[in-house]
């Protein structure tokens, strides 16, 4: 059964967080001596001198709305990649424990894990992208104490079968992270509506895909309130910056927006998908749910590099395991999509 005081490192479950001036005060106030600010203002017009809402509420509570999620159920990141490494720090003591990766995927679980000196397992998905579960647990011990799945994976782009996640929640009782950076390209359900039935279960998304705000810097960790205190006990205080809070309010307002880029992006995925299909250095072209697809072609480096003469640059996924001989490209806009497609039609390879 899940235990969340035998999962988390003995350190963060005795660690004194650092209170913040604002953290300690409540109430009404209008004169703020308290935190060694510029009283006097700031060169920009806003408030700027002054030090932001450490935990983001409003931020959180609009984003309570849109993924009928609870405030106290999400954190917030310096993009998810924060999300990842507050996870590694809170569970896994360096040269002890250790995280599961399901290569190929995405590249920062094992990074953050390196930085901490955490060891890493890698149970390679199977020849269609999907978990290999009698590996998984054949690779997990009593040292593992986090599971990473990407759905919609990076870089292979397809969705993780959920009765493979389902199974793995039903009988593991580490954490299990289900990275969905991805999910609003993809035409599966999240899994943040699974909460409730999962107390290991964290999510993360990002607004750095489809909302298209990836210099804002601002990722999402749903999952038990119990989970998101501990992430929060152990954050920098001020993680996400007032112009960024200010930012992505404003931004979530235009869900509709956002929904026309993504019917955009994805049939411009299946369109680009189609016209490459037809070009002879194509060799194949793996189905994707995310903004991006991973192709085949007959000499990966060579028009990686041809590519990057015309100016256009993708990302060379063919040293990868199960990638080899691949691009990953990113749906541009359909003006950019067209460009690639002709330099790949006047490649004499
Ligand atoms: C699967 C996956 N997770 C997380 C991230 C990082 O997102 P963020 O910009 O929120 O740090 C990426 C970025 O490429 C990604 O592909």
């Amino acid at each position: 059964m899940f235990n969340l005081n035998e999962l988390l490192r003995e350190n963060i479950k005795k660690l004194v967080p650092y209170s913040s001036a604002r953290d300690e005060f409540k109430g009404e106030a209008s004169v703020f001596l308290d935190a060694n600010e510029n009283s006097f203002g700031s060169p920009l017009t806003k408030w700027y001198n002054r030090y932001p809402d450490p935990l983001q509420w409003k931020v959180k509570e609009k984003l309570e709305m849109i993924k009928s999620v609870p405030a106290n159920q999400i954190f917030l990141g310096n993009g998810s990649d924060e999300c990842i490494d507050i996870l590694i720090r809170a569970f896994c003591e360096p040269g002890v424990d250790n995280v599961l990766i399901c290569p190929p995927t995405y590249g920062m679980y094992q990074v953050s894990a390196d930085i901490n000196d955490v060891e890493v397992k890698k149970v390679p998905l199977t020849d269609d992208f999907q978990l290999d579960l009698p590996a998984i647990e054949a690779g997990i011990d009593d040292n593992t104490k986090i599971i990473f799945l990407c759905s919609p994976n990076n870089p292979t782009g397809n969705s993780l079968a959920k009765e493979d996640i389902e199974a793995l929640l039903n009988n593991y009782f580490g954490l299990v992270v289900i990275d969905e950076a991805y999910i609003n390209f993809s035409r599966y359900r999240s899994f943040t509506q699974e909460l409730k039935d999962y107390p290991q279960l964290v999510i993360l998304q990002t607004l750095s895909k489809a909302w298209g705000l990836a210099a804002l810097r601002v990722g999402m960790a749903f999952s038990s309130e119990e989970i998101i205190a501990v992430m929060n006990k152990i954050k920098p205080p001020y993680n996400i910056n007032q112009a960024s809070q200010e930012l992505v309010l404003q931004a979530l307002e235009e869900v509709g927006q956002v929904n026309d880029m993504i019917r955009i992006i994805v049939e411009e995925r299946e369109l680009l998908k189609t016209s490459l299909e037809a070009l002879p250095v194509v060799k194949h072209i793996y189905p994707s749910d995310a903004n991006f697809i991973l192709v085949r072609v007959t000499d990966a480096k060579a028009l990686y590099q041809e590519l990057l003469t015309k100016g256009i640059v993708v990302r060379d996924r063919s040293s990868v395991i199960l990638c080899e001989g691949c691009l990953r490209i990113t749906i541009g806009t359909p003006a950019e999509n067209k460009k690639l497609l002709e330099a790949i039609k006047n490649w004499k390879s």
